[in-house]
């Protein structure tokens, strides 16, 4: 490397350049808003681009444009495939988050593996493990991962360089936290660095054709070089969540050039890696307990696909202080706005309560349609008594307690009838075209009505 690299820190906030980090923007006077930056890359004057400065790609009509999209790589591993929309897509960068140890170092193990299987040359470079600690890993893994070329190093440069020499279709980078390039002068996992880091990973994909997947940690408290400062940069985002106690983990699509977005895949973590779980309703229901007060069942539409989730209720006598209200997999304001609408529009009172929900399984409720089946389980574990067997609820439910209707009704109803109930609970002015005949509709306008139907 000839001379120092040319680096500034640019404010994140007004944009202006300094020489120096400091604390505080001088132009702007904002606090920590400074971030390393290249401004004359001097490896990129070294390769010079195919095309002259003056040159590059005329314009060119739509239809004149080959349509024929080189065809997308596939792991094989159904939930993968499918969560990015039918396979790897040549040349696009793929950011997979997570919290650390939920199992992306794992998940990537087992695609690369499968891609090697499938004859798709595939690097795995880490800088968070040894090979030797990969390879433990490995032979944990249902699938024979002996063929994968795993390089141990943290330069980004270097990783690139192996494996455009390798010939890589595909190259994992785990992590893009412990990646650095010699051109900034920032630690490895500092913004800049993970910022240019995966500029230069999509300029690899985009200019050399190899897909690249990038391992990004989230923490808890949403660290500030986490992938969310990566999420405009790449093609795709990927967030792979779960109770790292709990075995099923959900991969999640959030960002997606090259399909849908919210589509999910779920995976159960075993012994020998990652399995693809291909039936999740029923995988969620295995363990419950029909019979047992607080706990009711809903319909979710994860993208495209219905899942059957029980959501559990706990209200129990508080002790000293303000009752509590825990929630796991629904947002607490959204417990608070049910707990005041039950209290004030069905009469239950939940002051001298502490009161715990909880959606099994890992899943989050991101939609209002389970608004009634949290209610449910409210009501069923205030009043000590289970809800009807076989009973499923849809519908949200708004400030005056009336329940509305739920979209996507027939296809909730249709995996619940898969699933064996035969009763389900929805708003009154749901309309359906066609009600499958095993699932007996209940009509309910009011949360009070839900309240007295149970109590019967
Ligand atoms: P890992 O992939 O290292 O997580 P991350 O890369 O997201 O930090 O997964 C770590 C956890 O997964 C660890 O607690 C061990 C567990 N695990 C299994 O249960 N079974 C397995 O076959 C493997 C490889 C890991
Ligand atoms: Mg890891």
């Amino acid at each position: 490397m000839a001379g120092k690299p040319r680096s500034v820190y640019r404010c994140t906030s007004c944009g202006a350049d300094q020489p120096k980090w400091s604390g505080r923007c001088e132009a702007c006077g904002e606090w920590n808003s400074l971030v390393e930056e290249v401004v004359a890359v001097r490896a990129a004057a070294r390769r010079p681009r195919a095309a002259p400065p003056d040159g590059g790609p005329p314009p060119v009509r739509l239809d004149a444009v080959a349509a024929d999209a080189a065809p997308r790589y596939k792991t094989a591993l159904a939930e993968f495939d499918y969560v990015l929309g039918g396979g790897i897509v040549p040349g696009s960068l793929v950011l997979v988050g997570g919290e650390p140890g939920i199992g992306k170092s794992t998940l990537l193990l087992q695609c690369a593996a499968r891609l090697e299987a499938a004859g798709v040359r595939t690097l795995y470079a880490s800088g968070e493990e040894s090979p030797e600690q990969i390879r433990l890993r490995a032979d944990r893994l249902a699938e024979p991962a002996g063929a994968v070329t795993v390089l141990a190093e943290t330069l980004l440069e270097r990783v690139v360089a192996q494996a455009a020499a390798l010939g890589a279709r595909v190259v994992v980078v785990d992590s893009i936290q412990t990646a650095y390039t010699a051109d900034l002068e920032g630690a490895p996992g500092n913004v800049g660095q993970v910022r240019e880091c995966a500029a230069r990973l999509m300029r690899f994909a985009k200019e050399s054709g190899p897909a690249v997947l990038l391992v990004g940690h989230v923490t808890k408290g949403g660290g500030i070089a986490g992938p969310k400062t990566l999420e405009h940069i790449v093609d795709t985002v990927l967030y792979f969540e779960g109770e790292s106690a709990l075995d099923h983990r959900i991969l999640r699509a959030t960002k997606n050039r090259f399909g849908s977005v919210d589509e999910v895949g779920v995976f159960e973590m075993t012994a020998s890696g990652l399995l693809p779980v291909a039936n999740p309703s029923a995988a969620f229901l295995a363990a419950r307990h029909a019979g047992i007060s607080g706990s009711a069942v809903t319909a979710l539409m994860e993208g495209t696909r219905p899942m059957l989730i029980e959501i559990q209720a706990l209200a129990s006598r508080a002790g000293f202080g303000t009752p509590q209200r825990v929630s796991a997999g629904l947002d607490h304001r959204r417990l608070a706005v049910l707990l005041a609408v039950l209290e004030r529009r069905a009469g239950l009172t939940f002051t001298a309560l502490d009161v715990f929900v909880n959606v099994v399984g890992g899943m989050r409720l991101s939609e209002p349609s389970s608004d009634l089946a949290v209610a449910a389980a409210l009501i069923s574990s205030v009043r000590d008594r289970a809800v009807p067997p076989e009973a499923l609820f849809l519908g949200e439910i708004g400030l005056g307690g009336e329940v509305r209707a739920v979209a996507a009704l027939d296809r909730r109803l249709a995996e619940a009838a898969r699933h064996g109930f035969r009763r389900a609970f929805v708003g009154s002015r749901t309309g359906l075209k066609a009600p499958p005949e095993e699932v007996e509709l209940v009509r309910i306008a009011h949360v009070g009505e839900l309240s007295h139907r149970l109590a019967a």
